[in-house]
């Protein structure tokens, strides 16, 4: 048999209008990168300051070193798990990103289709372009959680988890690494504010400051750090997560842990998840990586809650070795972005259905066919050869 010539993409790939099927998430991101406007693209893509977390991020997945077992049967994998709860087909969920119309004109809509076609779990943002009763409507039998930004106005505040509950969102992911918006470069440079065609839709029937996440006229810099500044709570304490609590009958994830000790608070205060995350690296620059800090906030919080993460994670052994450390299940932030850049729903779809190929491929190729058998024995750090000598 011959084998055939030529680079694989125009071998095997469906080719579409837009070029050969990107074959990985970083090529999703080159083709977003070719084709949304400037302002955008740097919204989604940067991280702050010298970006090292972001980088980070990334890198720390690439030290760690899988370590296969052999003679296992493989020919059945099974990926499915629950959170909360609830059952989902992968451990690969959705992470909340605002404004995602940016991406392309049917955004958060898109993202819950097609969320409910890969059966999981999607995490709508506050800043959301689309009213969270559409994004709900949008695949009604879908699971979502809803992402809280806590509000120096505790009705308005109060509003949005009033109307989450009310449309049918399972969770509230509140997020805790945001009292002030992280410094993002490119954002002040492209003067980044919502295009005026599109709105904080959550917040649309109140008009002016709370919609529009832009800023006042002859404003210079990120319009969205102007908003954060003067709308988001910074006095946030563990005493407004108690009443944020006592507003509703929905589990309660706090999003944004990154130390042993924000862990061990959370479950002290009796919270149902931690989720660990440095916000994509937005926030305060040169925190760990998220996996870095995988294992030590496991054994600190002891199965007594479910452990999530998030940052980073674009190929399917990047979701083995969170799982292997003991991650309930992975969120993804910018993969999402970059499918609807390329394509809706069905672009949302693609990009994460090929992480789950991959965490397929990876989960056989490491001889554990399922979740319960990825252990922290799977992983190593990487070490120099010398050490070893
Ligand atoms: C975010 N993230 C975020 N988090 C949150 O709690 N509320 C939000 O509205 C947003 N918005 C947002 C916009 C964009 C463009 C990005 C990239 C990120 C953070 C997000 O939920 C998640 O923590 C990270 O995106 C995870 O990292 P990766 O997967 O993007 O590397």
């Amino acid at each position: 048999m011959s084998l055939p010539v030529g680079p694989v993409n125009e071998q095997y790939a469906l080719v579409t209008g837009a070029g050969p099927e990107p074959v990985n998430i970083a090529e999703y991101e080159r083709y977003a990168q070719s084709t949304l406007p400037r302002n955008a693209f740097g919204y989604y893509a940067s991280g702050s300051n010298d970006m090292i977390t972001l980088r980070e991020n990334r890198e720390a997945f690439g030290r760690l070193r899988l370590m296969p077992k052999i003679l296992v049967d493989v020919s059945n994998v099974n990926m499915s798990t629950t959170i909360l709860g609830e059952k989902v087909n992968m451990p690969i969920c959705i992470a909340p990103t605002a404004m995602q119309r940016m991406a392309h004109d049917d955004g958060e809509l898109a993202t819950a289709r097609a969320a409910y076609r890969l059966g999981t779990c999607m995490t709508a943002s506050s800043w959301s372009t689309c009213a969270l009763e559409d994004i709900f409507e949008a695949a009604p039998k879908g699971l979502k959680w809803f992402q809280l930004y806590v509000y120096k106005d505790r009705a308005v505040t109060l509003e949005l988890i009033r109307r989450a509950e009310r449309a049918g969102y399972k969770a509230l992911a509140i997020t805790v690494d945001t009292p002030i918006l992280g410094r993002r470069e490119a954002d002040i440079k492209n003067g980044f504010a919502l295009p005026t065609h599109l709105t904080m839709a959550n917040f649309a029937s109140k008009g002016g400051e709370h919609s529009q996440g832009t800023k006042s006229a002859g404003e210079k810099g990120s319009g969205l750090a102007s908003y954060v500044a003067s709308l988001i709570d910074r006095k946030l304490t563990w005493q407004d997560i108690a009443w944020v609590r006592k507003q509703t009958s929905m589990k309660i994830v706090v999003k944004g842990v990154m130390t042993v000790e924000g862990a061990l608070a959370s479950v002290r205060n009796g919270v149902d998840a931690v989720w660990i995350s440095n916000h994509g690296a937005r926030q305060l620059d040169t925190t760990p990586a998220t996996i870095e800090v995988l294992p030590e906030i496991v054994r600190a919080v002891a199965g007594r809650c479910e452990v999530y993460i998030d940052g980073g994670i674009t190929r399917g052994t990047d979701v083995l070795k969170c799982i292997a450390l003991g991650a309930r299940a992975v969120f993804v932030g910018r993969p999402v972005l970059w499918g609807l850049a390329r394509g809706g729903e069905d672009g949302v779809y693609k990009a994460l259905s090929l992480m789950r190929e991959e965490l397929f491929l990876a989960m056989q190729l490491s001889g554990c066919p399922t979740l319960a058998d990825l252990k922290p024995s799977l992983v190593r750090t990487a070490f120099s050869l010398s050490s070893r000598l």
